[in-house]
């Protein structure tokens, strides 16, 4: 049967090619699985036969089917394994480089007639096939995580793939029992540049502090119907992997304001904030399960004890669903220190008192409007003074707006400190009250010493 269903390689052994090899070996298939990960191949078959060994304990499937399928997969420790291969379906990172290069190896490996899928999520399949000799024969196979049961796959027909690929690749995901959809080789295909509507707005939403992740996903699944928020599909598919998507498509769609990724999501990768993968994401992990909704890390501990005379506790007090006042910005010490994420919540703060600071000016202004309408002349001196009043609170707030601003820029501009031996960001010098100030902490020596100076600039 497996012969008559023809050979299918699959490369990469993550999240996506685990699942891939699951589908079409269920389905008949013999599967080669390749991975550059030393034991990576083998580690992917043994995840599926975990799940399989689950789903014949719960009696889903019988124990001859389960060894059935696990007797057509094939782990590969060489690209060349994959020779004899009727369709390769390429599932490693989302990197144009690594995966030109990839298929311009496996181009001469595999028979003429093979077909090579991509998994993009979100480059441009023709720019894959530029790297081929017969780019014919090359198609875009965009499966959804978790492959077994999402049954819908993108089949992307690039500027010169055959229309007897795009027919072959069809009939073969339909034969595995998923419904094929043809999609144009255009940024996020069909369902990611969709999808944009849920991630870009949902961190929008968290990034100005109208909610936090878990709202917004109790909203989306309940109100709207989703079967997950934004932020739990984040942590499935891995901040990692879903933060390039975010990049690709906004830089395919040149810029355009409404896919510019979220400045919450670069220092949540550099943190390895992946996901259900490295354990915490926008909640925590204790293997498959959700335990609690992740609350910002601390600083790292070598860092945090090493700068203590500059450390600050306003910095670390900073956490979701706090407010900040003026006063508390005025008494920020000389230095503060934060590591990424903690200065994404003090944007968030900043960005939200801006948000009150402009209400109270709307407020204000329709007073104004409302008086100069309504005002009955008998009222006219109170209606003067209050007026002038308003004018002075005007002026104070749209100082404390400047100021906000600046500190927004400052942080844009990554404005703040640095530890000089690692490079990372680590403290904020008194950001409205020294505009040239740059903080810097000398880690010195085996013993860590510290020593912090304002650099002018
Ligand atoms: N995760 C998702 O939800 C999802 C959904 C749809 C599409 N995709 C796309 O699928 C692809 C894979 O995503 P993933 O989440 O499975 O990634 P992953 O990080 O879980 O796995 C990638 C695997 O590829 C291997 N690898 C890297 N370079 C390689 C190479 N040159 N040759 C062979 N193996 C190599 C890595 O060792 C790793 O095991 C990406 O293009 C991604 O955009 C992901």
């Amino acid at each position: 049967m497996s012969q008559q269903r023809g050979v299918i390689g699959v490369i990469g052994a993550g999240t996506m090619g685990r699942g891939i090899v699951q589908l079409f070996a269920e389905a008949g298939h013999e599967v080669r699985l390749y991975d550059t990960q030393d034991g990576a191949a083998a580690r992917g078959r043994d995840f599926v036969a975990d799940l399989l060994r689950r789903a014949a304990d719960k009696g889903r499937i019988k124990p001859e089917q389960m060894e059935a399928t696990l007797g057509r997969i094939r782990p590969q420790s060489e690209l060349g394994g994959l020779a004899g291969c009727d369709v390769v379906i390429e599932a490693v990172i989302e990197d144009l480089g690594v995966k030109r290069e990839l298929f311009r190896a496996l181009e001469p490996i595999v028979g003429e007639h093979a077909i090579l899928a991509s998994n993009t999520s979100s480059l441009l399949v023709a720019e894959i096939a530029a790297a081929c000799a017969r780019p014919l024969r090359v198609a875009g196979l965009h499966f959804f995580n978790p492959v077994p049961l999402m049954k819908v796959v993108e089949v992307i027909a690039a500027v010169r793939t055959a229309p007897e690929t795009v027919a072959a690749l069809k009939q073969l995901v339909e034969g595995a029992g998923h419904r094929a959809v043809v999609a144009a080789d255009q940024p996020g295909f069909l369902v990611n540049h969709a999808g944009r509507g849920l991630y870009t707005e949902g961190l929008r939403v968290v990034e100005e502090q109208a909610a936090t992740p878990a709202q917004v996903d109790t909203l989306m699944r309940e109100a709207a119907g989703f079967r997950m928020g934004p932020f739990e599909l984040l942590d499935l598919t891995g901040l990692d992997v879903s933060g390039k998507v975010m990049e690709s498509i906004y830089e395919q769609f040149q810029h355009e304001p409404r896919f510019r990724p979220s400045s919450l999501v670069r220092p949540r990768i550099a943190a390895g904030l992946y996901g259900r993968k490295s354990g915490e994401g926008w909640y925590r992990y204790e293997g498959q399960s959700r335990v609690e909704p992740a609350a910002p890390r601390p600083a790292p501990a070598k860092l945090t004890q090493a700068a203590k005379p500059v450390a600050v506790r306003k910095a670390h007090a900073f956490k979701p669903g706090d407010t900040v006042t003026e006063d508390d910005i005025r008494a920020m010490p000389d230095s503060a220190y934060m590591d990424d994420v903690q200065l994404e919540y003090f944007r968030g703060l900043l960005l939200k008192m801006r948000n009150e600071v402009l209400a109270r000016e709307l407020d204000v202004k329709e007073r104004l409007h409302q008086r100069e309408v309504f005002a009955d002349p008998a009222d006219r001196a109170t209606a003067e003074e209050e007026h002038w009043l308003d004018l002075r609170l005007r002026e104070r707030e749209s100082m404390l707006l400047r100021k906000i601003d600046d500190a927004l820029r400052r942080i844009r501009d990554k404005e703040y400190g640095y530890c000089v031996k690692t490079g990372e960001p680590i403290g904020i010098p008194r950001l409205l009250a020294r505009p040239t100030a740059t903080v810097c902490v000398d880690v010195k020596g085996q013993d860590e010493k510290v020593e912090t100076h304002f650099r002018d600039r």
